[in-house]
Order: structure tokens, then C-alpha cells, then sequence
């Protein structure tokens, strides 16, 4: 426990992969620290190493002042918090299941029409990443409570406040995703297009990560165009990149391998 980061007593509701790591990561910054599984032989491990076992959901929910959701969606969580709306008043509850903005949303609204500050999140790291320092995670709703438990959050990995809509956060969450996907879609396409070739897809992944480390770089650029397109000024036209993207799409059909995906990149970053 860092002397700037008062122990406080937390709940956490789901130990699955990422509820186990969260779990043990309050236990490692010494906080207090109740858990539940809707499989109680999960909890073990952590109550091994400190943590107190709550015999229900309900038991947990009224445990601590904070209160962490990381369950399997949306309705795993409705299901426990739903039935605890009267007794979750007054506290702050984090949700870091993953749902969609609106799931977000609507549980933000139910929560404040119980008195329930309810914080949102999105966790941008895998269970072994958790406490480590490439984690962050994505915050929004309520926040003056977020504030107050950042110390708290901070320990899974960075705390990121992304906005008070409470489906800010888990909107942030889709778009790195969707990110991440379509990059994922463009190198399985190139893979495949380099070793008609007698190369490898090891090869590309050698050349091509370097090289699309560096374009993350023109984002913060590109992202002037969307947020105010009056004042940004393209440094390369649309009939540039959609001519570049034609050459690529026949270079896809020339190696025999599948070219939709270049005709979505040219409707998408051209509108040609
Ligand atoms: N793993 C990741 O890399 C990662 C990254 C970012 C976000 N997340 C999000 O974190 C959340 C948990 O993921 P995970 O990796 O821990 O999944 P997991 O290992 O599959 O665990 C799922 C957890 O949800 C519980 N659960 C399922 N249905 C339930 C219900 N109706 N009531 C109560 N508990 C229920 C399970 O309980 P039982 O043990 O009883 O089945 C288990 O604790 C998900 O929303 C996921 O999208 C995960």
C-alpha cells in the first residue's frame, strides 16, 4: 500500500479470469477485500490469500462502499444488482463487464434513479495484464466518485475518464476494438496476398509492425478532420487514396485472394 492510498474495503462480484486478477490486484495494493463467484469454488484461491468469501451476491453488494462488477455480460449483472437496488444506495458501483454503450447507458439511468453512483468501465488489457504498465481502463458516469476512487482504480492499471455519459467508456472500448479488428483483417488479407509470392506471413509481420507503429502517429492528424473537418486541411486527397486503394484491391484479385475488403476501405476513408 503506497502511503498516498488509504486501504478501503471493496467488493468484487465475479471471478472468472479478470475478476481473479482485479481481485488480487486490490489484495496486492492492500485494500480489504470481499469477493463472490456464482461458482463458489473460484473464490478459494483468493480467500487463500486474504480476501473474504461472501456467501451471496446480495452479501457481497453490501459488503463495501465500492463495489466491483466483472461478470459475463449485461444481464449477469442485472440479475444481482437488480433485486439490491435499496441496499447498493450510497454506494459506488464500477462495472467492468463489458456491454454496449446503451447497456451502459440504461444501467447508468437505473442506477441514479436509485441514488447509486454508478461508474462505468471498459478494461483495455488482458487478466496478466492487470497492475502491469500497459494496462489502462476506460472510465465514465458519475465523476466526483470517480475522482474520489481513483487511487483505488489505479491499481488495476491507468484510469482513464472518458466522460460522464456513463456510455462513454464502453463506446471508447468499441472504437480500439473495431480498431484493432480491422487492422487484424488487413494483415490476414496481406498474409495471405505475400505468400503467393513464396513469402510469409513471419516476414510481413516483421516488416508490417514497424511500419503501422509509425502511421498510429498521423491519428492524433487525422483526428482534427473528424472532430473539426471545417479546419482541417487533408494532406493527401481522397482521389490519392482511393486510386491507392484500387491498386491494392488488383493486386488482391492478380494473387486469387479475397478483395472485399478493399472496396469497404475505399467507401469508408474516400467516399468515392
Ligand atoms: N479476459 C479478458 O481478457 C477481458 C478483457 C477485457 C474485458 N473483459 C470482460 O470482463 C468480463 C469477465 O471476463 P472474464 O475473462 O473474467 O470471463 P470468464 O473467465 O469467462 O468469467 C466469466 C465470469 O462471469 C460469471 N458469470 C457468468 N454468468 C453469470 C451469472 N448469470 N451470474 C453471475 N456470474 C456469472 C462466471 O461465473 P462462474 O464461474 O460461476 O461461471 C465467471 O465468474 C467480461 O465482460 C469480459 O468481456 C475480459
Amino acid at each position: 500500500m503506497s502511503d498516498s492510498v488509504t486501504a478501503q474495503r471493496v467488493s468484487v462480484l465475479g471471478l472468472g479470469a479478470m475478476g481473479t486478477a482485479l481481485a488480487r490486484a486490490l489484495l496486492a495494493a492492500g485494500h480489504e477485500v470481499t469477493v463472490w463467484n456464482r461458482t463458489a469454488a473460484r473464490a478459494e484461491a483468493l480467500v487463500a490469500e486474504g480476501a473474504t468469501a461472501a456467501a451471496t451476491a446480495g452479501e457481497a453488494l453490501t459488503a463495501a462502499e465500492l463495489v466491483i462488477l466483472c461478470v459475463l455480460d449485461d444481464a449477469a449483472v442485472r440479475e444481482h444488482v437488480e433485486p439490491a437496488r435499496e441496499r447498493l444506495r450510497g454506494r459506488v458501483v464500477v462495472n467492468l463487464t463489458t456491454t454496449t454503450p446503451e447497456q451502459a447507458r440504461a444501467l447508468g439511468r437505473w442506477a441514479e434513479e436509485g441514488r447509486i453512483a454508478w461508474i462505468d468501465g471498459g478494461i483495455m488489457a488482458v487478466p496478466s495484464m492487470i497492475g502491469g504498465p500497459g494496462a489502462f481502463v476506460l472510465y465514465s458516469g458519475v465523476a466526483a466518485a470517480f475522482e474520489r476512487l481513483r487511487p483505488v482504480l489505479e491499481v488495476f492499471g491507468r484510469a482513464e475518464f472518458v466522460g460522464t455519459d456513463p456510455g462513454a467508456a464502453a463506446m471508447y472500448d468499441v472504437s480500439i476494438l473495431g480498431g484493432m479488428y480491422a487492422m487484424f483483417a488487413a494483415f490476414r488479407q496481406g498474409g495471405a496476398m505475400v505468400r503467393t509470392t513464396g513469402g510469409s506471413a513471419a516476414r510481413l509481420a516483421a516488416l508490417m509492425a514497424p511500419f503501422l507503429q509509425a502511421m498510429t502517429l498521423s491519428l492524433t492528424e487525422q483526428a482534427v478532420g473528424i472532430d473539426t473537418p471545417e479546419r482541417y486541411v487533408q494532406e493527401q486527397s481522397d482521389e490519392f487514396t482511393a486510386a491507392a486503394i484500387d491498386l491494392i484491391d488488383k493486386a488482391a484479385t492478380e494473387s486469387g485472394t479475397p478483395t472485399e475488403l478493399f472496396g469497404v476501405l475505399r467507401r469508408v476513408l474516400t467516399g468515392l
